[in-house]
């Protein structure tokens, strides 16, 4: 059994997301093009005499309420489904902002179950681990996946995509937790387009200026420093400049590492008190035993 393994629980950014309907349940039908980005938090989890769970990072303060972590949720669910399976140490490293439209808990849940896994030698097809998983949270399949994909229904219903080069993006947040429920609950329209055809790489930004967020004018409602990130993207020469999920989290896509750099520090020393990053979408997560 490895000592300690390390998984990346990278941000999920929505650069598309049209809300298409509403299930009996009340659970909204999306139809969404997802990446992944370098930056993330990190789960580290490793055998020891009992259970522990530490939080620790940039985020770790705003996560006060354990009992109702995602990352227990993620081991216990391993422990419903397989047993009686040893103790663990857990380190979740909170480098994202909290409850923000890019997957962070999620992410977190979905790096748990992975590392755990290979941690504890469980083997489930993506399939059975997937349908598990949306217990926790629909964007539970997108983050165990990790990789670029169309997700539909609420988010189970997975496709990959192939062909996006690597995006550079700056992400920016203002520092306002917006509850998902209530943007859902906001929208003024529930019956909405499905995402056209994406026809490649190539088209990638003519496609991407015929889709919308449509989580984002709601948000913006709740929330109007949103507006205030989108305007201060645009303004720094973000080619696109959208909100991802449900917000606060914004995303600019730039033509290059350089050009996203230099635009999420000018942002950053102009408001020093949002979450500014600059950086690129990879092709999955990155695991590491050691
Ligand atoms: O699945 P998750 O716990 O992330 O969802 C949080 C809340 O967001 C749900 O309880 C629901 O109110 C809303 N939601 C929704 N449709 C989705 C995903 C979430 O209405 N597809």
């Amino acid at each position: 059994m490895p000592a300690k393994i390390v998984e990346h629980a990278p941000a999920k950014v929505n650069l598309a997301l049209h809300v298409t309907g509403r299930r009996d349940d009340g659970y909204h039908l999306l139809d969404t093009l997802v990446v992944f980005t370098e930056v993330g938090d990190t789960v580290s989890v490793a055998a020891a005499e009992q259970d522990s769970f530490t939080i620790q990072g940039p985020f770790a303060g705003l996560l006060d309420d354990e009992a109702d972590n995602l990352v227990l949720r993620a081991r216990d669910l391993l422990r419903s489904t397989h047993g009686d399976l040893p103790p663990v140490a857990i380190t979740l490293e909170k480098n994202l902002p909290v409850a923000s439209g890019i997957g962070g808990g999620s992410s977190d849940a979905a790096a748990t179950l992975r590392a755990l896994m290979r941690l504890w030698g469980i083997e489930l097809s993506a399939d059975a681990l997937a349908a598990a998983a949306l217990r926790l949270g629909a964007d539970l399949p997108m983050c165990l996946y990790a990789r670029t994909l169309v997700a539909r229904g609420i988010g189970e219903e997975i496709e990959p995509v192939e062909g996006i080069p690597p995006l550079h993006m700056m992400l920016a947040n203002p520092g306002v937790a917006v509850p998902t429920p209530a943007i859902f609950r906001a929208l003024a329209s529930r019956e909405n387009p499905p995402l056209p055809r994406l026809a490649g790489a190539k088209a990638l930004f003519d496609w991407l200026a015929a889709t919308r967020n449509d989580l984002q004018a709601p948000a913006i409602a709740l929330a109007p420093e949103i507006g205030d990130v989108l305007s201060a993207l645009s303004a720094s020469g973000a080619a696109l400049a959208r909100m991802s999920g449900s917000g606060a989290t914004c995303f600019g896509l730039f033509n290059s590492p350089a050009d996203a750099e230099a635009a999420a520090s000018a942002i950053a020393a102009r408001y020093p008190a949002w979450y500014v990053t600059a950086t690129r979408t990879i092709e999955r997560a990155r695991a590491d035993a050691t």
